[in-house]
């Protein structure tokens, strides 16, 4: 059966984008595929943390993996930090990565920012911690938003590398999936600007538990243009912030693009932005209250979350095994009399 592999960074407000680009199309492809959803919390440390926000996090993201509804019998969840293979993993393929393959990162570079020389050894790695996750399992496929397009590249090519550097087929070259209509959701106050965690304005993203007021508060102030809603997609070129909200709309509707456009043709904003809070709250709403109502019981998450572990360490390390015997790592073992 083919695998599916991927996690989120437990980095404090889940967003609209976590949720359509990623936690979403999971729930729809747990039916079709042997399913693992890691919380990278060894990611999460490539940029600062605080410890109890941390611990906080990780349970967020196993609760919203949860109340989206991933079903953890017939999936995997895990968080990364149980399964040591994950960093071994990553520290044969750093071997066989070349520089210059980081260097060409572009999160890198947005995270690192004017402070290059300052960032640490972790973020450059990051890539390669994200193959790793990828390759202990042998997944196929891989589900993620459009940004991380580039990681999952590095990733074919370094398990291509790892391939040939030693003659076998261990590695299948995993799959990205980029899917549906809200593959890379906008900021609601720069169209032009990815939503993110990381923002500094919480006005700029739609929190996976905000309740509905904050939702319909969000959704009204976010930036629009003085024109009226186009009628064809055509239309929305050059608008950047009409092809989010219209993306956004049609991805929680589960309605194409075109469709939308021509229900709302010629529409003020303030009557699509409306019809966008009905729909954004009776979407989120549900699975932001079930959310919180498993973070309020963490014995119940933490349970979850261990039995993950059991079964990822099994898989794990039987992969690792073959990724040692294959390197040539003498595996000792003193024989029984
Ligand atoms: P993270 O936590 O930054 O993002 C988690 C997932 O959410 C998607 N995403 C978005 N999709 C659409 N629009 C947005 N504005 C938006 N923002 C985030 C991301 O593409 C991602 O799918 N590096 C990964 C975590 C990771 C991983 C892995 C994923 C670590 N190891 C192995 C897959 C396989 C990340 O971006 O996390």
């Amino acid at each position: 059966m083919n695998r599916i592999f991927s996690g989120v960074q437990p980095t404090g407000n889940l967003h609209l984008g976590n949720y359509l680009g990623a936690i979403r199309n999971w729930v729809a492809l747990q039916r079709d595929f042997d399913c693992i959803f890691c919380i990278v919390d060894l990611h999460a440390i490539t940029l600062p943390q605080d410890p109890a926000a941390l611990r906080g996090s990780t349970r967020e993201v196993a609760a919203a993996y949860v109340a989206a509804g991933i079903d953890p019998e017939s999936c995997i969840i895990f968080n990364q930090s149980t399964v040591p293979a994950h960093a071994e993993l990553a520290w044969v393929l750093g071997c066989m990565t070349p520089l210059g393959w980081l260097n060409r990162m572009t999160q890198f570079k947005e995270k690192a920012g004017k402070q290059r020389e300052m960032a640490g050894l972790g973020l450059y790695g990051y890539p390669v911690l994200m193959a790793a996750d990828i390759l202990l399992y042998k997944a196929t496929h891989v589900p993620v938003g459009e940004d991380q397009k580039q990681h999952l590249e590095l990733a074919r090519d370094i398990a291509g590398t790892f391939n040939r550097t030693y003659g076998t087929d261990l590695f299948p070259l995993p799959e990205p999936q980029i899917l549906g209509t809200a593959t890379r959701v906008m900021s609601l106050r720069d169209g032009t600007k990815k939503m993110s965690k990381s923002d500094s304005s919480d006005y700029s993203r739609i929190n996976m538990t905000d309740d509905a007021d904050t939702i319909a508060l969000k959704v009204r102030r976010a930036k629009t243009d003085p024109h009226p809603l186009p009628d064809s997609v055509a239309g929305l070129e050059g608008r950047p912030e009409a092809e989010n909200l219209i993306d956004i709309y049609a991805a929680l509707s589960g309605r194409g693009r075109e469709e939308t456009v021509a229900e709302f043709a010629g529409a003020q904003f303030s009557a699509f932005k409306e019809r966008l809070v009905d729909l954004a709250v009776a979407v989120l709403g549900p699975i932001g209250a079930e959310m919180k109502r498993l973070v309020g019981a963490p014995d119940h998450v933490d349970a979850i979350l261990a039995h993950g572990a059991q079964r990822a360490n099994a898989i794990a390390e039987k992969h690792l095994a073959e990724v040692y015997d294959i390197v040539g790592m003498l595996r000792p073992r003193v024989k029984s009399s």
